[in-house]
This record gives structure tokens, sequence and C-alpha cells, in this order.
């Protein structure tokens, strides 16, 4: 069953969103070589905690860590640790936060220092996929309108969309009905309605579609070791059409 939330709940949701952008501000301007994942892990923790705001994965399933911090090939989940970031790596954030009981999702891929030329479209594909998707999240259309549209856009420009993970809604859980794929036919499931808040998340990767879950049983990775990125928005569906909660 799809939880539509109030105005009022949705207002809750848009504060809970605000920090995790916050949150992503300020790692955007933490990123850069020699920086390690678990510095990022902290700046993190630092802008949930002064915002009064509770990080959403830690402990969810026993996940160890505050945020997810993904580099190169691995699409998401990866556990913040010791490992240095280096010039022309790229690497996917991913944040929760709760406020007011209410969740806040969003990743975004970040290039560290100068990225090659097939890491930066990687980047404008991964990115573009989001907004396209974003696109069809109003009134009218159908769940898998967005699942289509993202798929469309990732595969026309030759890069693969992940199956085994999906978008999915959001509120006082972090993750709620319905699942959001990133790919499939249109016009197919539930028909949009305002109240509706969904985390779309599209992972993208450079060569095929496939995954696998390295020994840690957390870090997913491509199988054929090319890159990956990640890029998430928690959006609410009003008569108006999709607003963005995890932006400033
Ligand atoms: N954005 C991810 C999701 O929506 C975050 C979950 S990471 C976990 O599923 F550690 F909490 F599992
Ligand atoms: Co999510």
């Amino acid at each position: 069953m799809i939880i539509l939330k109030s105005p009022e709940e949705i207002e809750a949701m848009r504060r809970a969103g605000r920090v995790v952008a916050l949150a992503h501000r300020r790692i955007a301007e933490a990123i850069r070589p020699g920086i390690r994942t678990k510095d990022l892990d902290a700046l993190a923790l630092e802008v949930l905690k002064a915002e009064g705001a509770i990080p959403s994965f830690k402990g969810y399933q026993g996940y160890p860590a505050n945020i997810c911090v993904s580099v190169n090939e691995q699409v998401v989940h990866g556990i913040p640790g010791n490992t240095v970031l280096r010039e022309g790596d790229i690497v996917s954030v991913d944040i929760g936060a709760i406020v007011d009981g209410f969740h806040g999702d969003a990743a975004w891929t970040y290039p560290v220092g100068e990225v090659d030329e097939a890491a930066q479209a990687l980047l404008r594909a991964g990115e573009g996929a989001l907004y396209a998707g974003i696109e069809k999240a109003r009134p009218g259309n159908r769940l898998s309108d967005i699942s289509h549209a993202v798929q469309v856009y990732v595969e026309s420009r030759g890069f693969s969309v992940v199956r085994d993970f999906v978008g999915h809604g959001i509120g006082r859980s972090m993750h709620e009905a319905p699942q959001v794929p990133n790919f499939g036919p249109p016009n197919r499931g539930p028909r949009l309605k305002p109240g509706m808040t969904l985390a779309i998340e599209p992972m993208v990767n450079a060569g095929g579609y496939e995954v696998e879950i390295l020994s840690d049983r957390w870090t997913v990775v491509t199988r054929d070791r090319s890159l990956s990125v990640h890029f998430e928005h928690t959006v609410a569906i009003t008569e108006d059409g999709p607003v963005v909660l995890t932006a400033l």
C-alpha cells in the first residue's frame, strides 16, 4: 500500500531533505585527493547532528556506518573506511537523515579532482537520468513511466542501468511501497497521485548492468568492474508536478 502524505507531512520531509542536502554540500566541498572515505562519513554525521537529525542508515540491517561511500566500480553500499581518494576517482555518496520522524534520502557521484572523459560522460548520464525520471513524477503518469524514462536516457548514451537495486517510496520509513525500478516498459504500475513521496535513484554502469556483493556483505560492485554512478533525490508528487525535497 502506498502511503500518501499531507502537505504538512511533505513539509516535514522537506526539513529532513534539507539536512541531507546540507550534508551533501559539505561533502562536495571537502572531496579532494588525499581525503579518506571515513572522513566524509564524519563530516556528514557532524552536519546531521548540528541540525538535530539522525542518520537513517546506521544500524539498518546491521549497516555499520552513517553514510555509504562507493568508489569507482563500487555501485552502492560502500562502507566508509581508510580508503584514500585519488585524483581521477569518482565517489558515490549516499546520505539518509531522519527529522521529526521523517526520512530524507539522496545520493550523488562526485569527481575527485580531474576525471577522464569516460567518467565525465558517465556522470552526465547518471545525473541526466535522475532528472529524466523526476520529470515523469507527476499526477496522471504511471509509476513505470519513471522507470522507462531513466532506462531510455541511460541506454541511448551507451550505458546500462542496474536491475538488482531499485528506488522506493519513503516517509516515516526509509523504504515504503512502491519499489521504483530504473528500467521497464512505460505505462505500467500504479497511477501517480499527489502526496506520493519517492526516492528515485538510478545506478548507472559504464559496462554491463550485472552486479555482485563483496565479502564484506555490503559493498555492491559491477561484475565487470566497470565504473558506476548513483544519483538519488527524494521527490514529492504534487498537483503542480514533482518537488525535489533533498535540495536547498
Ligand atoms: N539510499 C539507499 C537506499 O535507499 C541507502 C540504504 S543503505 C543502508 O536503500 F545501509 F541503509 F542499507
Ligand atoms: Co534510497
